[in-house]
């Protein structure tokens, strides 16, 4: 009988595949058990605790936007060309400088200790192994300086952002690290309602430190401030605001990319107030529910800004196709968060760089056989809505 890593190769020979394909241990490494993102999910809710699968899997409030992002793709529909000369595909791209290998980045994402032990570096090196790029909560200078992979920074609501004093420390120290650029995350000013976690009665700490072992019972110790509902949402001090964004554009050359933006009207302001890029994000719909899918409001921003600045999109990418859809749309570049924290959750940084590894993977093989060979081949006329009729 042939055996699997025979009738592999044959394959690679057939098709001329990639010869480090064939120095993989298919037959026993369970890095090569899952074949796409939902084999990863599936595995990684059976490995994780449930408080942290549900911390990583949920959205807010009735979770409408959550599915609504998988909906969407749906009703989009690729228009293939056929007799294109795909033998080679390439998936290059620049993304504000920084020059990337294919169009997929890896998005910030708090709680990785939930996850895996160690999350942050782990995946800062499971992207430097895939050569992508990350936009990293911090606490990564040991990767930062061992110098490898390009690295962004994610700035949120937090002291950064006080006054000009800690703006300008904080920017000058992303400099000095060759940070390529900050991404502001502008969707977080309130602490939303996170349901699952609520009834979980998770304490919110634990994001950071990770779920604390079980009890012989099977119980996590009392949460002593658990997520609760019911609690007026305020701030201590005043929120950042459109004028925000211009003392930080004065402040550095960094590029700085705008993450959660969902209207037109805002995509035309970040443009006006100095932005350099756009992330089109509900923030994994776990901040505003019922806002829709991400992939519904990207046309409108990427028409507002009318190629002035580059407008990238995350939320329920989990397949090649989702994201040729995207690029198609006018997307530069997808973020994505939950399918690599799945690989995280399963296999730490190796899980990271398999993930990374199929998306690449599947989108180079849609292209192939939507006859678009590179990036540029891909325009608009390449999907249709499903309401849309051509001709
Ligand atoms: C566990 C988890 C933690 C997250 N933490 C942050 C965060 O700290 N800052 C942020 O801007 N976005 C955060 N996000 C949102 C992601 O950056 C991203 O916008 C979203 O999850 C993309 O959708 P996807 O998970 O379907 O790929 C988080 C998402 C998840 C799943």
């Amino acid at each position: 009988m042939i055996s699997r890593r025979a009738a592999f190769r044959g394959l690679v020979g057939m098709f001329g595949a990639a010869p480090w394909l064939d120095s993989q241990d298919w037959d026993n490494d369970p890095v090569l058990g899952p074949i796409n993102v939902f084999d990863f999910r599936d595995l990684a809710k059976k490995k994780l605790d449930p408080l942290a699968w549900d911390y990583l899997d949920g959205g807010s409030e009735d979770e409408q936007a959550l599915r609504d992002s998988r909906e969407a793709f749906k009703n989009l529909i690729i228009r293939p060309r056929m007799l294109v000369d795909t033998h080679k595909i390439d998936l290059k791209t620049e993304v504000l400088g920084a020059k990337l290998d294919y169009p997929i980045l890896l998005d910030p994402a708090g709680g990785k200790n939930c996850f895996f032990k160690g999350g942050e570096l782990e995946v800062a090196k499971g992207a430097a192994a895939a050569k992508a790029l990350q936009i990293t909560n911090g606490g990564i200078d040991e990767l930062v300086e061992s110098g490898k992979g390009p690295q962004w920074w994610q700035l949120t609501t937090g002291g950064q952002l006080q006054n000009r004093q800690t703006m300008r420390a904080f920017v000058k120290r992303l400099e000095a690290q060759g940070c390529q650029g900050i991404c502001f995350t502008v969707d977080i000013m309130h602490v939303s309602h996170r349901e699952r976690d609520m009834h979980n009665k998770l304490e919110r700490s634990w994001c950071e430190s990770g779920i604390p072992p079980r009890d012989a019972n099977g119980q996590v110790p009392k949460a002593k401030t658990p997520w609760r509902a019911g609690i007026y949402p305020s701030r201590p001090s005043p929120l950042p605001t459109w004028q925000t964004v211009e003392e930080l554009r004065s402040l550095t050359k960094l590029p700085i990319v705008l993450k959660g933006i969902m209207i037109a009207e805002d995509a035309e302001r970040a443009v006006k107030h100095g932005a350099s890029g756009i992330i089109v994000s509900s923030h994994g719909a776990r901040q505003m529910d019922h806002v829709g899918a991400t992939i519904e409001a990207l046309p409108e921003c990427v028409k507002a800004v009318n190629g002035k600045i580059p407008v990238l999109v995350d939320g329920g990418f989990r397949r090649g196709t989702d994201v040729l859809k995207a690029l198609a749309l006018g997307a530069k570049a997808v973020c994505i968060a939950r399918p690599y924290l799945y690989g995280l959750a399963c296999f730490g940084q190796r899980g990271v760089s398999r993930v990374l590894e199929l998306m690449q993977t599947e989108l180079a093989l849609n292209m192939g056989l939507a006859g678009v060979p590179n990036i540029a081949a891909i325009d608009r006329s390449l999907v249709r809505w499903r309401h849309e009729h051509k001709g």
